[in-house]
């Protein structure tokens, strides 16, 4: 599913990032070498990656 439509980020791409430790849709767009245009899709990148770095920091507790 597309994401971001002005840049085509799709949902597994913005995930992807954040898994990779991007923190904001700024930074997910950029590590795909691209960049926020009308910040339309900003809350829903938001979530995405608020979801995955929450499971990241639950694997993290895991491990420990
Ligand atoms: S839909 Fe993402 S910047 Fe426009």
């Amino acid at each position: 599913m597309i994401v971001c439509i002005c840049n085509r980020i799709t949902e597994a791409e913005v995930r992807k990032a954040g898994r990779a430790g991007a923190p904001t849709p700024e930074t997910a767009y950029a590590f795909h070498g691209c960049e926020v245009q009308c910040g339309c899709c900003l809350d829903y990148a938001s979530e995405i990656i608020d979801e995955e770095r929450s499971d990241l920091r639950g694997v993290d507790a895991a491990a420990a």
